[in-house]
């Protein structure tokens, strides 16, 4: 995922910087795209930080980062089993929730949890339909900056509203993987809402 948002931020104008663990493999993405590697307090600077590792790694990610308060933090994350077949944690709570109840000062949004990273990668259009990112959080300024930054993409925004609607469009992260992989459709898929006119 995080190889598609440096790929699709950069392409549409944005200063990407890229903070991983793994020096090396940060400086080679950012090189093939065009983007900075920075060290951890560099990306808190940042105006948007997207979290782009597995679920479980999310707050060791994220704390290693320092003082992150007021910051608008995009989480991607499905909280899968090691066979991503199934979710960790739903119903009372979802990953963004607990991620926001770990960093009590950031300004959390949940998005892009439903693309595919093939899709993201290959761009917005898909099947002669524009990919939609349903975008949740209990910020509103926060969900207004997020889905300006999707548009800028060229994707689809749709607000989902607040940050509990999160243990819906986990799910929704986890039909699309078993549409992808279980049901052998392939990661050329998103999903998306109809909405009569
Ligand atoms: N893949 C998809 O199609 C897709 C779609 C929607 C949502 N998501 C969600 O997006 C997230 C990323 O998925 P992915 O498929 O891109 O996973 P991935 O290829 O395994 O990448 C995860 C990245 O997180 C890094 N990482 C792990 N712990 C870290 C830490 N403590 N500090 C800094 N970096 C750390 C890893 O670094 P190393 O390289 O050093 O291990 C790796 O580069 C997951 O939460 C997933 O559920 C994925």
């Amino acid at each position: 995922m995080a190889a598609g948002f440096v790929k699709q931020l950069t392409k549409a104008g944005h200063l990407v910087q890229i903070v991983g663990r793994n020096t090396g493999k940060s400086e080679a993405l950012a090189k093939q795209f065009g983007a900075k590697a920075a060290a951890p307090a560099e990306a808190a600077k940042a105006d948007v930080l997207i979290l782009a590792t597995a679920y479980g790694d999310a707050v060791d990610a994220l704390g290693a980062l320092g003082n992150l308060a007021g910051k608008l933090v995009i989480d991607i994350t499905n909280p899968l089993t090691a066979d991503y077949m199934e979710l960790t944690i739903g119903h009372s709570t979802s990953a963004a929730e607990e991620i926001a109840k770990a960093f009590p000062g950031i300004r959390l949004v949940k998005a892009f949890n439903t693309i595919f990273a093939q899709v993201l990668a290959s761009g917005p259009e898909l099947a002669g339909s524009t990919v939609p990112v349903f975008i949740a959080s209990d910020d509103m300024a926060a969900k207004e900056t997020v889905s300006t930054l999707v548009h800028s993409l060229g994707f689809g925004a749709i607000d989902a509203g607040g940050l509990k609607n999160a243990r819906y469009l986990e799910p929704v992260g986890g039909l699309n993987i078993y549409f992808g992989y279980g049901a052998g459709l392939g990661t050329s898929i998103a999903p998306t809402w109809l909405i009569a006119k």
